[in-house]
């Protein structure tokens, strides 16, 4: 498949899960191409003090992984508002992650993941699943593996 990994990332944490799951996926014998969001204003970014700079296009990719941190116990502002602006995609295949630092339940990660999965279903998309993957050490290297294996075995 040909399939695009579309993530934000504030101090790379994101993109490195994100490269990892390319060469999982390159592996396995897809097509990967990987994109960064970037903005402009101050980070870590607020609701409504940066501007969307690099948005990438999701259209030419049989699926798409979109993947973001964590912030202030919900999605960051940067991914949720690139998923609101983009048009409808009806039918497409998307996988979602995000990575956090806290290793406990009620610390933001499933309200993240929840908003990904409804903003892309609002937009007609088929959610395959969703991971959370926990930056906190002792737990990061177990939680990237397996966060990297489940979203690639989605393909
Ligand atoms: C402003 C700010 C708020 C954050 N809020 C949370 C939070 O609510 N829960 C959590 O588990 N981690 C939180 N984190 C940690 C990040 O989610 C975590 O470090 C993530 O892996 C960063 O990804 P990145 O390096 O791709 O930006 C926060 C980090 C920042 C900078």
């Amino acid at each position: 498949m040909k399939i695009g990994i579309i993530f934000y990332s504030h101090t790379n944490n994101t993109a490195f899960v994100a490269r990892k799951l390319q060469e999982k996926l390159d592996q396995a014998g897809h097509q990967t191409r990987l994109e960064q969001i970037t903005i402009k204003g101050k980070t870590p970014a607020q609701p409504g003090r940066f501007e969307l700079d690099h948005v990438p296009a999701v259209g030419g990719y049989d699926a798409v992984i979109f993947g973001s941190p964590v912030q202030a116990f919900s999605l960051n502002p940067v991914m949720k508002e690139y998923l609101e602006q983009l048009p409808p995609m009806t039918g497409s295949i998307v996988a979602c992650f995000v990575t956090k630092q806290l290793p406990v339940k009620w610390s933001g990660g499933t309200q993240a993941t929840s908003m990904m999965k409804s903003i892309c279903e609002s937009k007609g998309t088929v959610v395959r699943g969703v991971e959370i993957i926990f930056w906190s050490k002792g737990k990061r290297e177990q939680s990237i593996t397996r966060g990297v294996e489940n979203l690639s075995s989605l393909f």
